[in-house]
């Protein structure tokens, strides 16, 4: 049977940690996978965290089975850090996944449960991983313009002509803040203009959200997706834990679906636990319970938010950083984008080939479509990275 099996196709951003694994230079630099790395290239285990972990040892006396859609108090407290207040409690339908990825793909098969010819709309460009995932669910997709190659910004309103198109049973997938991999979002007034946008069209918005307090602060990134859901019928919103509590490998999101309609919530829940229960059963526990004691305990949240809030201003500071060198290096002010830009990415802009001959000549690693990770970067490697960039002529 299995001599049947093609090769499917590598994925960029995991083919790159390999490649830069196997690269024996000394002095390579990594800018690709989205994973935060402090100062000394570490990516530590937040101190709330391990706090956390630890008082979870000592106390957790079972590890029986949770229920189909995990522990109900990680989806309340999520919740609460997502929506705040934007929502009742009793609107939205939540179940704890496996990462955002796995919210990312129950989505999906909500999405086409709900109605099989279900079109899904997708920024140009998005993490790949949105279209692999739907094209192996063998789902139609759509791409609508939005990163503008000559101010990377957005381009905001070849975006709205396009949404335009999207209409009643098409899911619309919106990063709720830190737009990966082009680092360019949308101001609020903006995303004010696409909620008014999909109520005339009647199109769903789906919100990734996998980068909140990366960007602006923890309550200004959620500010878009606050919006969204208090303001249209029905949306669902794909939430992950792996950045923002540095729980990568414990597989931590929540996937929501919210409804204006509080009577649909039993079955849309039902129908979010059955997805849970035909893909892996019960959703693992440990990173999730892990972000509960946290997010419930005043004095652990505390820290929690001040550590991430370090995190992002690192990043800030990178950003600032790297577009004042590259001012420097190359005399004038067309990478003030960089500064501009939020979350762990920004889109140089570059073809193909010029990053190409960065990992070639240089041992700096960046996605092919020249996505780099400021947290991938240090004080020390930021004028290498500059000097490297004019070099090869970006
Ligand atoms: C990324 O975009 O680099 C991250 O989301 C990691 C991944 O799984 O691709």
């Amino acid at each position: 049977m299995f001599e049947t099996l093609k090769e499917q196709p590598a994925d960029k951003i995991l083919q790159l940690m390999q490649l830069y694994r196997e690269d024996p230079r000394e002095d390579k630099i990594d800018l690709g996978v989205g994973v935060y790395k402090d100062a000394t290239g570490k990516t530590p285990i937040m101190r709330a965290v391990k706090a956390a972990e630890k008082k979870l040892w000592e106390e957790q006396d079972t590890k029986a089975y949770t229920g189909l859609a995990g522990d109900p108090a990680f989806a309340d407290a999520m919740i609460n850090l997502v929506l705040s207040d934007a929502v009742a409690r009793g609107n939205v339908a939540a179940v704890a996944t496996p990462g955002g990825t796995g919210a990312v793909r129950q989505a999906f098969e909500m999405a086409r449960l709900a109605n099989p010819d279900v079109r899904v709309f997708v920024s140009d460009p998005t993490w790949p991983n949105h279209v692999s995932i739907l094209n192996y669910l063998g789902i139609e997709v759509v791409s609508y313009r939005y990163f503008d190659g000559e101010t990377r910004g957005v381009n905001f309103d070849a975006m709205m002509e396009d949404l335009g198109k999207a209409g009643p049973g098409d899911l619309v997938l919106l990063h709720g803040c830190c737009h990966n991999p082009t680092g360019a979002n949308l101001n609020l007034v903006q995303w004010q203009a696409v909620v008014d946008l999909l109520n005339k069209t009647g199109a769903v918005p789906m919100i990734d959200i996998a980068y909140q307090g990366f960007g602006d602060g923890l309550e200004q990134d959620a500010a878009a997706v606050r919006l969204v859901a208090s303001s249209v019928p029905e949306c669902l919103i794909a939430a992950s834990c792996s950045k923002n509590f540095g729980v990568y490998r414990e597989r931590t999101g929540l996937l929501m679906a919210v409804s204006a309609d509080p009577s649909k919530t039993s079955l849309n829940q039902g129908t979010l636990a059955f997805l849970n229960r035909q893909n892996y059963s019960f959703p693992p526990d440990h990173g999730a319970r892990v972000v509960t004691m946290v997010l419930t305990d005043p004095a652990l949240r505390a820290d929690w938010a001040a550590e991430l809030e370090e995190v992002r201003n690192s990043m800030l500071g990178l950003r600032e950083l790297l577009a004042s060198e590259l001012q420097r290096a190359s005399g004038s002010d067309r990478f003030g984008f960089i500064a501009q830009h939020r979350g762990m990415f920004s889109r140089l802009g570059a073809s193909g080939e010029l990053v190409q001959k960065l990992r070639d000549e240089h041992g700096i690693y960046m996605v092919g479509d020249s996505r780099l990770n400021i947290a991938g970067l240090n004080k020390q490697t930021v004028p290498i990275l500059a000097d490297a960039i004019i070099k090869v002529g970006m």
